[in-house]
Parts: C-alpha cells; structure tokens; sequence
C-alpha cells in the first residue's frame, strides 16, 4: 500500500499533517525524524514537519538529507523547509519581525507543481521565530508573502519543495490544494486509502493473524472499543468474546442501552455487574488518584476473572487508536511510551496483544463504524473516562450520589441534544460538588447540593475551550435539573479552558 512518510521534528501541528494527508484518501505514518523506514518500498514521498527548535540549536533535531534527496519526494514544512534549506548552503536567520496567524500569498509561481491552482492573496499561517534570507545556490522562490519574500522554494530538476508556512493548519485556504499537489500530482497517490479499503485489508490481516485463535476484548460504550470489537467480529465471527464491565458508575441506563446496541450488532458479549464490589472498595476514599487505582484494579480483577472462564484464550483485543501509539516527540530526547487502554492487562493475564485500530485517527475510527453499519449514537458518542461517574463526584462516592448526578447528567445531555447541540461540542457531563448552599422552594428553605455543567470544544482533549451554550438553553437546563433532581438546588456552568483546567475536574 502506498504511503507518505511524515517525519516528526517535534511540532505540535504533526498529527495534524498526517490527518490532513489521510482525508485525502493517502495513507500515511508519522515518524520520529530519525526512523525513517529506509526499506520501506511503499513510500512515495516524505514530509519533513516544523520543530519548536531553530535550525541552527545545537540540540536542533537533524536527519540524513542525502539519503532522502533524489530517493522520494520531498517537502518540508516550516522547520523542515529551513533545514533543508540550510543544509544545502542557504542561511536560516531570527526573524526581525517574529512571524505569528495570518499573512496572505503576495507573489506565487503557479507554474510550479507545488503551486498549481494557488493564487495571490491567498491566506497562509505561520509560526516561526526563524526566516530563509538566502536560498542554497539555483533554488527558487515560488511564493512570497510582504513580510517573508521566501515563503515557498524548490531545489532545480528535483522533487524537492519547502515552505515556511503550515499548509496543514485549517487557517491556510490554499494548504488543502499544497498538500494535494504534492501527495496526488507529485508523489502520485492513487487516493485509493478509505474506510472500506481498511476494512476489507485488516478483516483480511486479522484472519491470517488470528487463525482460530480466541480474542477477548473488553468494551467499555466508547466508540474505539466498539469498533474494534466489531471489526474482529467480522473477521474471527465467534472466537471474540468481549466482555464489558459495569462498574456502577456509567451514565444512566447506559449499561442497559449499550448492552442492546451491542447485542444488536451480533457481538458476543459477556455483561458483568460487579458494580457491589466497585463501591465496596471506594466507600470513604475521597483522594482523586486513589479512586483511579482502585477502579483500575478492581477492573483488571473482574476482567481477569471473565477472562479465565473461558477456554483457550490467547490473545487481548485493544481499541487503542493511532494518537494514543505515536512515538512523539520530547524536547530532550526521544522516545515515550506507547499507551495501553487497560494498563497492565496483557502482562497479568500473559496475552498477545491485537489492535486493529492503531493506525487510525478518530475521525477514521468513526468512518470505519458507519462503514460496518454501527449505529449513529455509538459511534457519535462523547468521550467518557474509564472511571466514569467518579471523577465526577468530588469526595467520596456512594450509590445515592451516583443516582443523584445521573439524574442531573441525563437532563444536561438529552437538552444538548434536544437542542441539536450535543454533535457540534466535543464532550459534555455533569459534576457533583462536594458543597451544599441554601436556596428557597416554594415556602421551604432548602440546604442542598451544587452541581457544575461541564461542555468543551476540542480537536484531541489536549487542550479544549468551554462551550459557549446559549443562555436560554443553560437556563432550561438549570430549571430542570432543580425542579426534577431530589437534593440538587443551585447549578453552575464551568467557564474553564483547558489549560489551564482540565476537563474532568478530577
Ligand atoms: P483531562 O481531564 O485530562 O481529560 O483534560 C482529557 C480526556 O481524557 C478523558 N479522561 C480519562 N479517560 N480514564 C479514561 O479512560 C481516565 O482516568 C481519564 N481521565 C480523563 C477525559 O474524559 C477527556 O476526554
């Protein structure tokens, strides 16, 4: 199969060069700059992404150029446009103006590949600290801006591009049309990469991978889990079993809704209620971390202990998707982990990992679910946390609390999408605060709990603003909880971003 290789000096626009090149129907692997996959005969052309560093840093990230050059098709972006650039003799200075948002295309050479069907005027993004005053000897310029006069470049007689600016940011009109003309007319994608094809090629893979082998998997309502089971159920029917754990502190009636989903879907799936032994455990302890351990391995327990009623099992199912697998980058040195959805459970329980997802982003995984058929509502789920409702009882967690908040949430969540809301914001939920005030109902003083509303906007969790939701909604919202919620009497709403907040409040 075809693939760009993109490698990643470290910027935090990466990922999203790698999604952009996917929506155009290429695939792609981000990769630290020093692995790039010399053997690979797949690739048709590398990218070279920005860096938080300057070029001329003693602890500047560097690649071997000359390994590349004349091999594939390059283009550097940013960072990757001034190394090459100076590698090759031009000069990389601090700019005088530093170069942040907006600026518009003033000159172009459309008669460059690169450049075919972008116009001046057009609006580009930048962000560097650092400018190309000199190009390397025969290198031309192919767009300007007023303040950057080599905005864009090409090496003479070769495939070989840079531009300053980030054509991979939703800021640059014209960067959709760069990319494509390097990955379709230069590198010559056929654009066949799809959810189908994906489909078809991993159900395939998983086949020879798996033989009759037997997959356990655990789901959790989320969409990466859904889909993951979902997939080895077209490929291995039967040998999947999942398991899905209700801990007591899902949403309301979600065990039920997801369980019939599920079953719909002609999934295999064990159900346990181990919800008794969860608030056992959690009774008294207040501590944030603390209830995240517990849960965490009172769910291994429960999980482990399904899992060896069944005969023969030999491998663990994982919904892990590409964001939680790519080695990125730290400013020091080099690699990080790579991330587990259930830390430690392949270890304990001695199994062969599969993750069928791992290559895909989440817009991927969503098209991937409609493509199997999936219902809308799984696969346009928000986020939840693994601990659920715990996170979101601040102190210590009882059974009535968690009536209490999941009366309150059910309210939040059926207004967004009565008001058609819920789709347009990345994550919505309700937290129980550990005060009470004093209100007035009817004749009766009141003395009672505080709820927050929480919604965000966000691309990756990494950061995220709060939810601008309309006045009348809030207050709709607001009535309803206090009149129909027992125990709840004031509602606030969360104006926080993240950073410097998070989003779950615990
Ligand atoms: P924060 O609160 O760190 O959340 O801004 C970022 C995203 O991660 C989710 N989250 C969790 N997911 N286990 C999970 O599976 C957890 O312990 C956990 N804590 C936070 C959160 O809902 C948001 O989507």
């Amino acid at each position: 199969m075809q693939k760009i290789i993109i490698l990643d000096f470290g910027s935090q626009t990466t990922q999203l060069i790698g999604r952009r090149i996917r929506e155009l129907n290429t695939y792609c692997e981000i990769v630290p700059y020093n692995k790039m996959p010399y053997d690979d005969p797949d690739v048709i052309g590398v990218v070279l992404s920005g860096s938080p560093f300057s070029v001329y840093d003693s602890k500047a990230f560097r690649t071997e150029l000359n390994r590349l050059r004349g091999v594939y098709p390059l283009l550097g972006i940013c960072y990757g446009a001034q190394f090459i650039a100076r590698e090759y003799g031009g000069t990389v200075e601090p700019a005088d103006s530093r170069e942040y948002g907006r600026a518009l295309l003033s000159e172009v050479n459309d008669a460059d590949p690169l450049m075919k069907d972008i116009h001046p005027g057009s609006q580009v993004w930048m962000s560097h600290g650092d400018t190309i005053t000199s190009l390397p000897e025969g290198f031309m310029i192919i767009a300007s801006t007023d303040q950057v006069p080599i905005a864009a470049f090409r090496a003479p007689d070769e495939k070989m591009w840079g531009v300053q600016f980030h054509p991979e940011v939703y800021h640059s009109e014209c960067g959709m049309q760069i990319l494509r003309n390097f990955v379709v007319d230069i590198c010559g994608s056929t654009q066949s990469w799809s959810a189908a094809s994906f489909i078809e090629s991993t159900v395939r893979q998983l086949k020879e991978q798996l033989g009759d082998d037997k997959v356990v998997l655990g789901l959790s309502g989320g969409v990466d889990s859904s889909v993951a089971a979902v997939l080895l159920n077209k490929a291995i029917g039967r040998n999947l079993t999942c398991i899905f754990v209700d801990h007591g502190m899902l949403r309301k009636n979600e065990f039920a809704d997801v369980m019939r989903d599920y079953e719909g879907l002609g999934l295999n799936v064990i159900g346990v209620d181990a919800s008794k032994k969860f608030f056992a455990d959690l009774a008294g302890v207040t501590e944030p971390e603390k209830k995240r351990k517990i849960i965490g391995r009172d769910f291994i327990e429960v999980f482990d202990e399904e899992a060896h009623k069944l005969s023969d099992v030999k491998w663990l199912g994982q919904g892990t998707i590409y964001p939680d697998c790519i080695e990125s980058l730290s400013i020091t040195g080099t690699t990080i982990k790579s991330h587990h959805n259930v830390g430690g459970l392949p270890e304990k329980m001695n199994l062969k990992l599969c993750e069928p997802l791992r290559l895909l982003f989440k817009d991927e995984v969503r098209a991937v679910g409609r493509e199997l058929g999936m219902p809308e509502r799984l696969i346009t789920r928000h986020p939840f946390p693994g601990p659920g409702l715990a996170v979101r009882i601040l102190g210590d967690i009882s059974p009535e609390k968690v009536a209490v908040l999941q009366e309150a949430d059910h309210i939040f969540i059926q207004g967004l999408r009565d008001w058609n809301l819920y789709d347009k914001i990345w994550q919505a939920g309700t937290i129980l605060l550990p005060v009470q005030s004093v209100g007035v109902m009817g004749d009766e003083r009141t003395y009672e709990r505080a709820v927050a509303l929480r919604a965000v906007t966000s691309t990756d969790a990494m950061t995220a603003d709060w939810a601008h939701l309309p006045y009348d909604f809030l207050a709709e919202v607001s009535n309803k909880i206090i009149n129909k919620v027992r125990g709840v009497n004031r509602v606030t709403y969360d104006i926080s971003s993240k950073p410097p907040a998070t989003i779950e409040w615990e």
